[in-house]
């Protein structure tokens, strides 16, 4: 397979000092590279039935559509405030300085739908805490959480609050 680890670059002190950020964006603009990281990220689940895919905006998205075209699948988006235009349900979470929310229509899924959760990077795991709390509300059987990259010094795995929820990284 194509190597992809090294196409996602640390840039320290960004968005904040202190902070190293994994930019995925030389890996999106390798065709290679992102045909391959897609493939790792599908590989755990191919052979579990999985209806849709569902990505935490922004950069969720972008892995998340691509992970459900090559599952196979619908892409649903959870999205940040104020985006979605028909009724939605939000959850809250924190972040470093504050607090923020997740919303996703609360028509996006079906009761029993079998769904894939998705995002780039799991850091903290806020984000993706707070997605799993909205689809629990929607009532949908969620099969698992796969991330590109998990940031490992940051024990997110050690948190998790879902023993019954299955977690995949592509790369830790
Ligand atoms: C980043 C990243 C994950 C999240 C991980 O998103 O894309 O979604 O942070 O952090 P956590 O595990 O500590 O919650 P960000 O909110 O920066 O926005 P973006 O995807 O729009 O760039
Ligand atoms: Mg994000």
């Amino acid at each position: 397979m194509h190597d992809w680890h090294h196409l996602i670059r640390e840039v320290a002190d960004f968005p904040r000092p202190g902070i190293r950020f994994s930019d995925i964006t030389p890996l999106l603009a390798d065709a290679r590279g992102l045909a391959a990281a897609i493939d790792a990220m599908a590989a755990p689940w191919r052979a579990t039935r999985i209806d849709a895919v569902a990505g935490v905006e922004s950069r969720g998205f972008i892995i998340g559509s691509a992970l459900a075209l090559s599952l196979g699948t619908g892409f649903v988006p959870i999205r940040k405030p104020g985006k979605l235009p028909a009724r939605t349900l939000h959850e809250e979470y924190a972040l470093e300085y504050g607090r923020d929310r997740l919303e996703i229509h609360a028509d996006a899924l079906s009761a029993g739908q079998r769904v894939l959760l998705v995002d780039d990077v799991l850091a903290t795991g806020g984000t993706l805490v707070a997605s799993v709390r909205l689809l629990r509300r929607l009532d949908v059987e969620l099969v698992g959480v796969g991330v590109l990259v998990e940031l490992d010094a940051l024990h997110a795995r050690t948190r998790w609050p879902h023993p019954d929820i299955t977690l995949e990284s592509a790369l830790r």
